[in-house]
């Protein structure tokens, strides 16, 4: 998979591609990511990639020119989805993260100041992106929200000991209370029945703290899921 991601800031960027999950899907050429300046695709001696926005107000925009030299320089032929990170796009989520991850080439376009000139939207951008209700000061750490969640569900990317499957929200539920070494820590026992041994009743148990967690913590997800009758009548008894 390809990203590429066009920012005015490759400085933000650039060191978090560079640790962990990401340096290793890239080492093994799961994954690709190209950062670039916006600034090395204008014409004018002076670099400039903001203007003062028409009918006035505060703020910059990001102007045309730049953008679609850039995007059209990296997808000559259109077959890239083109992603704009805005607090306005429809909100981010592991589905969107497992979706995207099946793509071969994401353009991604991080916003400064007070967003793009409608025209790159308009004629350019095929899904907008928000990744929660707050203004951040650009679309980079958003940018790197989605490739770091992306970059982890690509087949192979995690090692033997990790697994996507089994993250909070791959069955749509938040994940249960996990525990390592020792097994009492001042005074603070590990539950029997993760170190039983008993595999059936250790995933039955895993999967009951998921439904309370989630019950407790967001009731909204709980409305998206098919619960067995096994969950309901645990829910019930636990209410
Ligand atoms: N740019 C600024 N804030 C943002 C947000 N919450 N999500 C995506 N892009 C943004």
């Amino acid at each position: 998979m390809r990203i590429d991601i066009i920012t005015i800031f490759p400085e933000v960027i650039l060191p978090v591609l560079q640790a962990g999950i990401l340096k290793r899907a890239q080492a093994r050429d799961i994954l690709t990511v190209n950062v670039h300046n916006l600034r090395d695709f204008t014409t004018d001696r002076h670099q400039s990639v903001d203007d003062y926005p028409y009918g006035g107000g505060a703020g910059m925009i990001l102007k045309p020119e730049p953008l679609f030299a850039a995007i059209r320089a990296l997808h000559p032929a259109s077959t890239a989805r083109v992603v704009y990170l805005t607090p306005q796009g429809t909100p981010f989520n592991q589905s969107f993260a497992e979706a995207f991850s099946l793509e071969s080439h994401l353009i991604l376009i991080c916003g400064r100041y007070k967003g793009i000139d409608e025209r790159v939207r308009t004629k350019l951008v095929t899904d907008e992106i928000s990744i929660g209700d707050y203004v951040l000061s650009g679309g980079e750490i958003p940018a790197l929200v989605l490739v770091d969640a992306i970059g982890r569900v690509l087949p192979h990317a995690l090692g033997n000991y990790e697994s996507a499957q089994e993250d909070s929200f791959s069955q749509d539920l938040l994940d249960c209370p996990h525990y390592t070494r020792p097994a009492e820590f001042e005074g603070m026992k590990v539950p029997d029945i993760l170190l039983s041994g008993h595999h059936k009743k250790i995933t039955d148990w895993q999967h009951e703290q998921s439904l309370r967690r989630t019950a407790e913590r967001r009731p909204d997800l709980l409305k998206n899921i098919e619960l067995s009758t096994e969950d309901i009548a645990y829910l019930k008894n636990n209410e």
